[in-house]
């Protein structure tokens, strides 16, 4: 949600600006701009939608200079056009932004009684120009940006470039992230360790508050009481790998097809080869001692939530309420005694989750979270943080991390029953021994592709699509329908099977596919019934079950696809794979933005 990068290099700083906005691009990209000190001027280049444009503009009117700020966006106040990208720019001061200024208008108001005026229709223009104000008093850049600071509300990562200063970048976070890279005599500042990942492999990720002064021989980090601080150097893997599609022609048909092995390095990290329990990392949980499991996430980490909360009230007996976090944050509830609080993000960074985890800390027994980014804001601010391991996903459409996400929550499900007394040895065993074979089973599942493929060209030409589940893939149908939204624009909703009748099945005619997920589960018997009454109705069914499931229950569907045959435990995990495989071709047919759908950022660090 918007990505921001600064350089203080020794070399060019236009080229290293546009490297790491590619790879800040899965945070918004609306529009795109750099801002560099030439000869001591301040000149910059804007260019609204993808960041190719902007590589296009600097090829016909390149920008020298050796310091300078990027930003790629996500539009937030205003439209995307050139006037409001970035970087915003008053007099002598250019400013990147992530995040949303609250009281903007209220600084507009008062840079309005001083005779300063705006002239685009963003928040940020508003720290560019109370900057300025402070740099016509007198101020010296530092004291300038430091005074800016200091009237904002909101949530921001905000770097500060100035007229005429070649060594000096002034950054600082509140509510967004931002980390701190080193160089050798040079320095940078970006949005997180994927931006700085091609110019350095060590940085510093700051805390909520701190802002930090950058020239090329100096890191000074001060703390929100204006303290001067260090926060710990890490050193950062994966180059370019972790960003190439390596192949694939879009990041998601990658991120597809690695989940067999993605997930096997996942269980590795919580299961031993022949263990028989599931190992969490210190300060560890025991479920035995907790009451109630409050769940907060949003989008796909909400639909992993969703499953899991099937998980541990069926085999583990705990009690579990599940939320979306922008709901959550504000309902105020009440938190009984003996509540652990787990949170799910892919990002880690996401802003209603983050602050629904902040609205807990004090009040849940224990903070738990389930990220990808192990150095992220939720998980810092976590008792226990529990990487899901899934690699960088690069893909808007949360793919892997969704999988490995259950993953996880199936393997704390199965802790849970364990410390509960709610499985015995034997079961458990089972379960562990189905989760070793899981990578296999998804790789045998990713042979559905051609199948796939045929029946999107189909479901391209629907206007809307149904999606049905029952028990844990209920959530599963709504995953489905989030994915093809998303990707492909067409309208989906997801419905429990035995909802439909209570209003939505007057949607169903011969134009409407109705995609039913159904395992041969204990309720597969129910939902195929539904699905009969779908069928009795003109619907047309696809059905996705499997060998035993299509054998039995096939006759007068549309189309069948069929996957292996799994514990139910774990079928959740396994029929998000055609969820994804039928999203992805059908935005293939349709000739969509697959990587980049439009309106959407990964990671949104916005409200
Ligand atoms: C959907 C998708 C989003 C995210 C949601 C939460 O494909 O990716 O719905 O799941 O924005 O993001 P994280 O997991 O980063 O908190």
């Amino acid at each position: 949600m918007c990505g921001i990068i600064g350089v203080l290099s020794r070399h060019e700083a236009a080229p290293l600006l546009v490297e790491s906005l590619k790879r800040l691009e899965y945070r918004g990209y609306d529009s795109a701009g750099i801002a560099t000190i030439n000869n001591g001027t301040l000149e910059r280049r804007r260019a609204v939608g993808k960041l190719v444009n902007l590589q296009d503009r600097l090829v016909h009117e390149p920008l020298a200079g050796k310091v300078g700020i990027g930003h790629t966006r996500w539009a937030t106040h205003g439209v995307p056009n050139e006037a409001n990208a970035h970087p915003h720019r008053a007099a002598g001061v250019a400013v990147v932004h992530n995040g949303i200024i609250e009281n903007f208008r209220e600084l507009r108001a008062f840079l309005a009684e001083n005779g300063i005026s705006y002239s685009t229709d963003t928040d940020t223009e508003t720290i560019a120009l109370l900057a300025q104000y402070y740099l016509d008093l007198g101020h010296s850049p530092r004291d300038a940006a430091r005074d800016t600071i200091a009237r904002l509300e909101g949530a921001y990562a905000v770097c500060f470039l100035f007229d005429g200063q070649d060594d000096l970048l002034i950054a600082a976070r509140k509510g967004s992230p931002l980390a701190v890279g080193y160089g050798d005599g040079e320095n940078f500042i970006g949005s997180d360790a994927i931006a700085l990942a091609p110019i350095t492999d060590r940085i510093s990720y700051l805390d909520e508050g701190d802002w930090v002064i950058l020239t090329r021989t100096s890191v000074e980090i001060r703390n929100a009481a204006g303290e001067q601080v260090s926060r710990p150097i890490r050193k950062i893997e994966g180059g370019s790998a972790a960003t190439d599609k390596g192949g694939y022609k879009h990041f998601m048909a990658k991120e597809i097809a690695e989940q067999p092995t993605v997930l096997q390095g996942a269980l590795a990290n919580y299961i031993a080869p022949d263990a028989d329990a599931v190992t969490l990392p210190d300060p560890g949980i025991d479920f035995a001692q907790i009451e109630r499991l409050t769940m907060v996430a949003c989008g796909t980490a909400y639909y992993a939530c969703m499953v899991a909360k099937y998980w541990f009230e069926q085999i583990a007996r705990l009690p579990v309420e599940i939320d979306v976090a922008s709901e959550f944050r504000y309902r105020e509830p009440p938190v009984t005694r003996g509540t652990v609080a787990l949170f799910v993000s892919q990002s880690g960074e996401t802003a209603d989750t983050l602050a629904a985890l902040r609205y807990m800390a004090g009040k849940a027994e224990k903070i738990v979270s389930v990220v990808n980014v192990a150095e992220s804001s939720i998980a810092r601010e976590s008792d226990l943080a529990l990487p899901i391991h899934a690699g960088a996903e690069i893909g808007v459409a949360s793919t892997k991390a969704f999988t490995c996400q259950l993953t996880t929550l199936a393997l704390l499900a199965l802790k849970a029953a364990s410390d509960r007394g709610e499985i015995d040895a034997a079961t458990l065993n089972t379960h562990l021994g189905q989760l070793r074979q899981l990578p296999g089973i998804l790789n045998t599942a990713l042979g559905i592709e051609d199948n796939t493929r045929a029946i999107a060209a189909d479901l391209a030409e629907a206007r809307d699509i149904l999606f049905l589940g029952r028990g844990a893939m209920y959530p599963l149908a709504h995953e489905g329908a989030l994915k093809l939204k998303e990707i492909s624009y067409i309208h989906a909703e997801a419905y429990a099977s035995g909802e439909l009748k209570h209003g939505p099945i007057a949607l169903v005619d011969a134009h409407v596919p109705v995609i039913v997920m159904a395992p041969t589960d204990p309720l597969f018997d129910k939902t195929v019934s539904n699905m009969q009454e779908v069928m009795a109705r003109g619907g047309k069914v696809l059905l996705i079950t499997d060998e035993q499931g299509a054998k039995t229950a096939s006759d007068g569907v549309w189309k069948t696809l069929i996957l292996p045959k799994i514990d139910p435990f774990l079928a959740p995990i396994l029929y998000a794979i055609p969820a994804q495989l039928l999203a992805y071709h059908t935005a293939i047919a349709k000739g969509t933005d697959v990587d980049q759908p439009r309106n959407l950022a990964k990671s949104v660090t916005v409200e």
